[in-house]
């Protein structure tokens, strides 16, 4: 196998135009470090599916340069294959086949020799939760016993680049943290890059040292989640009068506080620009003006705040929207 320079990831300016379709990439670019776990966050159809098939060179790109470990994946594919392993969105595996035999068939194609073979497929198999299930036909596994299989297959030959489309969409909150933590051990222990990408906030906020927000085929937000909050600074506050003919009152109100922002449904938003203790004055403006609300939610900044400054909508799907502290309210429906 040849020894990558490095195994950092490098993007520049990177398009896909599919014939009589979308500009589903529109000219990305980015940079992963050699060990990182980079986040490419993004609602349905973003363009991450896309990005992935370019990088693993399942796609040739319509323009613009990417290098994998130093290869480019335009003309050195067969070098950028031998040294990245990838669990893509529609996992490839034979129902009527067992775990195990799925084992033995990708090491036996991966070359290992006969005795490797066993104690590597077992290690895999153990460190990805399924050996109680081994020997079980693939077809009655759950969605996350499934992502767990193709994950340990993909490592079988030790991959220096990792990328995993979507890994946890659709799983069982214990197989995501298994998932989770064999991910974080990847990059820590063993200086595996990852490149993953999700339309989890929380997963990109815990699990992810960079992200990379992508929208219609754009990178919008770049950084550390840490980083991108941290852009957005203060809380917001999101207020639904009970009496909607009361709107334009209650935004008024609002306006005293901070600067309006998008808040989804029939909810009035405001970023405080002083901060939480201002939510005393909020409660106290209301009840001064006799405007009875239905909800109140105080949200500290998240990266969907983020992706909602930079793009004007929230990220789709997202079920983990995380940090919100919402306060209840007397028979209270909540925003949105
Ligand atoms: N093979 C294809 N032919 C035409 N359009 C495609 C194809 N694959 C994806 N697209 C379109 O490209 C856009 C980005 O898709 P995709 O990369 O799969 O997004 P994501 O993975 O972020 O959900 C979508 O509008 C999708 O419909
Ligand atoms: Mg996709």
């Amino acid at each position: 196998m040849p020894v990558p320079a490095d195994n950092g990831i490098e993007v520049e300016d990177l398009v896909r135009q599919f014939k009589n379709g979308p500009r589903a990439v529109d000219g990305i670019s980015l940079e992963v470090k050699p060990g990182e776990i980079y986040g490419f966050l993004g609602p349905n159809g973003a363009g991450k599916s896309t990005t992935v098939h370019m990088l693993t060179t399942l796609l040739p790109p319509t323009a613009g340069i990417a290098r994998v470990a130093g290869f480019d994946v335009a003309t050195e594919g067969p070098l950028v294959r031998q040294v990245i392993g990838a669990a893509l969105q529609e996992a490839a595996l034979d129902p009527h086949l067992t775990g195990n035999e799925h084992m033995r068939l990708q090491t036996a194609l991966q070359g290992l020799d006969r005795e490797d073979r066993r104690a590597r497929g077992t290690e895999l198999i153990d460190r990805v939760g399924l050996s109680d299930a081994a020997d079980r036909k693939v077809g009655g596994y759950s969605g996350g016993m499934k992502r767990r299989l193709d994950l340990a297959l993909a490592l079988v030959h030790r991959p220096r680049v990792l990328f995993l489309d979507e890994p946890t969409t659709g799983l069982d909150p214990q197989s995501r943290s298994a998932l989770w933590e064999e991910v974080t051990r990847l990059s820590k222990e063993d200086g595996v890059t990852v490149f993953l990408t999700t339309q989890y906030l929380e997963e990109a906020d815990q699990l992810a040292e960079r992200v990379g927000i992508i929208d219609a085929g754009r990178i919008v937000a770049e950084g550390t989640p840490a980083e991108l909050k941290a852009e957005i600074g203060r809380p917001s506050v999101e207020v639904v009068p009970r009496d909607p003919a009361r709107a334009d009152e209650s935004a008024a109100i609002l306006k005293r506080f901070g600067r309006p922002v998008p808040a989804a449904g029939e909810a009035l938003g405001v970023r405080l620009s002083e901060g939480i203790d201002e939510l005393v004055g909020i409660v106290r403006a209301f009840d001064e003006a006799a405007i009875e609300l239905a909800s109140l939610v105080l949200n500290e900044p998240t990266l969907d705040d983020v992706f909602l400054a930079r793009t004007g909508h929230h990220l789709e799907g997202d079920e983990g929207a995380g940090d919100s502290g919402e306060i209840p309210l007397p028979d209270g429906a909540t925003a949105g």
